[in-house]
C-alpha cells in the first residue's frame, strides 16, 4: 500500500531552517515594563510574591531607569503607591501625586522613554475600589469625573499615553473629552478594554497595595466565562476613541486576544499579569520548570495569538534571554 502524507519535518530540519520559517518574533520594542513608584524615601522593596519586582521611591528611580534603558526597554507603565489614601483617591489626581512626580522625573532625565500612566483609583482610595463608593455600591458616573481629573493630571505631568484600567462604563469617552478640552488632543488612550475579574491579579495587589477592603470587583470587571461581552466592551471603547486595546490577563484569555485582533483595527496589547509572572517564578525557584524557556514560550504564544505589544514584569529577563540566543 502506498501511503499519502505530507512531510512537515522538511521545514524543521535544522536551527537555521526553523529560523527561516519562524512566523513570530519577540523584540525589545514589544514590551511595556510596569513600575511601582512608592511615595517615600530610600525604598527599594522586593515584592514577596513577585521575586525580581520592586517598589521603588523617587530617589531610586534614576538607577532603576538606567537599568531599564540598558536592557533596551522603551516603554514603562507607572503605578503609584501614595503615602495617604482617602475615600476619593485624591493622590491620583493631585498635581504632586506620586505618579505625576515620577512622570516629570522620567521625562526630564529620560525624555525618549514612553511613559504609560495607569489611570485608576484603587491604589489611592482607602476602600481599595476603582471608583467612588456609596454604601456597598461603586458609582459609575461620579467615578468618571475623578478618572478624567487623574488622566489630565497625568498628561500635564508629561505622560505619553493614558491607560485607564478602572472598567467604569464610558471611561474612554469621558477621558477623551477631558483630555481634548485640556488641550491634550495628541495624547493616545490605551484602554484596558477587556479586563476580567481575575484571581491572577493577586500578587499585584500586594505590589500596588490596592486590594479592595470589602466585596470584589465583579460589578465592573468581566466574568471569565464570557466571550461576547468582550466584543461589546471592545466595540464601545473603539467607538469612544480608544487608540490601543488591552486584554487582561494574558495566558488564560488568548482566544479573546485572537478575537480582538481579527475584529478590530487597533494595536492589541496583552497584559501578562502578576499571577502569571509569579506562577512561573515560583515553579522555577523550585526547580520544577525551566524559567527562560517557559517565559519565552508564554510571550511568543501571546504574539502568535495576536498581541502587538505585551505588558510584562518579565521584560528585562526576556530581553536578556533573547540577546543570549542571538
Ligand atoms: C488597577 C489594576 C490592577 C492591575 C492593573 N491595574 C488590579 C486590579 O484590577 O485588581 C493588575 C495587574 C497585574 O495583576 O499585574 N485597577
Amino acid at each position: 500500500m502506498e501511503l499519502q502524507f505530507s512531510r512537515h519535518r522538511k521545514l524543521r530540519s535544522s536551527a537555521n531552517m526553523r529560523a527561516l520559517v519562524r512566523e513570530n518574533h519577540l523584540r525589545a520594542e514589544d514590551f511595556i515594563y510596569p513600575l511601582f513608584i512608592y511615595e517615600g524615601e530610600n525604598v527599594r522593596n522586593e515584592v514577596s510574591s513577585m521575586p525580581g519586582v520592586f517598589q521603588v521611591s523617587l530617589d531610586h528611580l534614576q538607577a532603576e531607569m538606567e537599568d531599564i534603558v540598558a536592557h533596551g526597554i522603551k516603554s514603562v507603565l507607572l503605578f503609584g503607591i501614595p503615602k495617604t489614601k482617602d475615600a476619593c483617591g485624591e493622590q491620583a489626581y493631585h498635581d504632586h501625586g506620586i505618579v505625576q512626580e515620577a512622570t516629570r522625573f522620567i521625562k526630564e532625565k529620560f525624555p525618549e522613554i514612553i511613559i504609560v500612566a495607569d489611570t485608576c483609583l484603587c491604589e489611592y482610595t482607602d476602600h481599595g475600589h476603582c471608583g467612588v463608593v456609596k454604601g456597598e455600591q461603586i458609582l459609575n458616573d461620579q467615578s468618571l469625573e475623578l478618572l478624567v481629573k487623574t488622566a489630565v493630571a497625568q498628561a500635564k505631568a508629561g505622560a505619553d499615553i493614558i491607560a485607564p484600567s478602572n472598567m467604569m462604563d464610558g471611561f474612554v469617552a469621558a477621558i477623551r473629552a477631558g483630555l481634548d478640552e485640556a488641550g491634550f488632543t495628541e495624547i493616545p488612550i490605551m484602554s484596558y478594554a477587556v479586563k476580567y475579574a481575575s484571581a491572577f491579579y493577586g500578587p499585584f495587589r500586594e505590589a500596588a497595595e490596592g486590594a479592595p477592603q470589602f466585596g470584589d470587583r465583579k460589578t465592573y470587571q468581566m466574568d471569565p466565562a464570557n466571550r461576547m461581552e468582550a466584543f461589546r466592551e471592545a466595540e464601545s471603547d473603539v467607538a469612544e476613541g480608544a487608540d490601543f486595546l488591552i486584554i487582561k490577563p494574558g495566558m488564560p484569555y488568548l482566544d479573546i486576544v485572537r478575537d480582538v485582533k481579527n475584529n478590530f483595527n487597533l494595536p492589541v496589547v496583552v497584559y501578562n499579569v502578576s499571577g502569571e509572572y509569579s506562577m512561573v517564578k515560583a515553579a522555577a525557584l523550585n526547580g520544577w520548570i525551566d524559567e527562560k524557556k517557559t517565559v519565552l514560550e508564554m510571550l511568543i504564544g501571546m504574539k502568535r495569538a495576536g498581541a502587538d505589544l505585551i505588558i510584562t514584569y518579565a521584560a528585562k529577563d526576556a530581553i536578556r534571554w533573547l540577546k543570549e540566543d542571538e
